[in-house]
């Protein structure tokens, strides 16, 4: 049987450059097939700009399977679209009606300069996590099991914060663009563990004070970097991050 496909009317922001005035441009996408992926549907509508002789649109991505953090858009006004726990790239068009409009903007913060259309310069994230989201002690060969204790919870925090791939959508939902979220988690995946802990202190410090050097803005425990995380890491994170600075501080 031949499936039904649908038509969407979409409205992406198209932007030549970080000092170019952006505007919304409409398109008119026809026979989508409801199982395509967002990115896909992004794709047969390049190819027919490229026909036509149009600029494609840019857009960020890489695995197309959520894990990479390449992707992102605000797609309806939210960070990675209607699908809570997901990204861009993993976004079914099944999810909108035939005749559908849906609105397509970059991640919007002053810390994340648009370079093109949807693609926006995330290496801000990069930069701190250059300044400590990492651990430079050698730990040697892959240690006997238990002969460094972890506890069960501690172990699967730190994975659930090791989740983070670091796409910056808690930055584009944040009301203050705080990167919050984002340090939080990759303080907290290394506090967490005793291989993090002889550089926790000035980690944190270096991380935080990187994080307001890239303009980011400060948290104020709105809760929508929760609400948007394709990973759903939580803003407890954050609050370890805080509990960590303050150590930090008076040690
Ligand atoms: S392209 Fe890799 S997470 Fe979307």
């Amino acid at each position: 049987m031949e499936k039904k496909t649908i038509t969407i009317h979409l409205k992406v922001w198209r932007q030549k450059d970080a000092s170019s005035r952006g505007e919304f441009k409409n398109y008119l996408v026809k026979d989508v097939n409801p199982d395509m992926s967002f990115l896909e549907m992004l794709d047969v509508l390049n190819e027919d700009l490229i026909k036509k002789d149009e600029e494609p649109i840019e857009f960020d991505n890489d695995c197309r399977e959520g894990i990479c953090g390449m992707c992102g858009a605000v797609i309806n006004g939210t960070a990675h679209g209607p699908k809570s726990g997901t990204t861009t790239c993993d976004i079914r068009m099944r999810m909108f009606k035939d005749g559908d409009t849906i609105v397509v903007e970059p991640f919007r913060a002053k810390a994340f300069p648009v370079i093109k259309d949807l693609v926006v310069d995330r290496s801000s994230l990069d930069r701190i996590m250059s300044k400590g989201g990492y651990t430079s002690v050698r730990t040697g060969g892959v240690p006997e099991a238990l002969s460094i204790p972890v506890p069960k919870e501690n172990a699967d925090e730190a994975m659930d914060m090791a989740a983070c791939i670091g796409c910056g959508a808690c930055v584009a939902a944040c009301p203050n663009a705080s990167a919050a979220l984002f340090v939080g988690a990759k303080v907290s995946q290394l506090a967490l563990l005793p291989q993090g802990r002889p550089e926790a202190a000035r980690r944190v410090e270096r991380m935080v004070a990187q994080m307001d050097e890239e303009g980011f803005g400060a948290c104020s425990n709105h809760g929508e970097c929760e609400a948007v995380c394709p990973k759903e890491i939580s803003i407890t994170a954050i609050a370890r991050m805080r509990r960590e600075y303050w150590k930090a501080m008076f040690k």
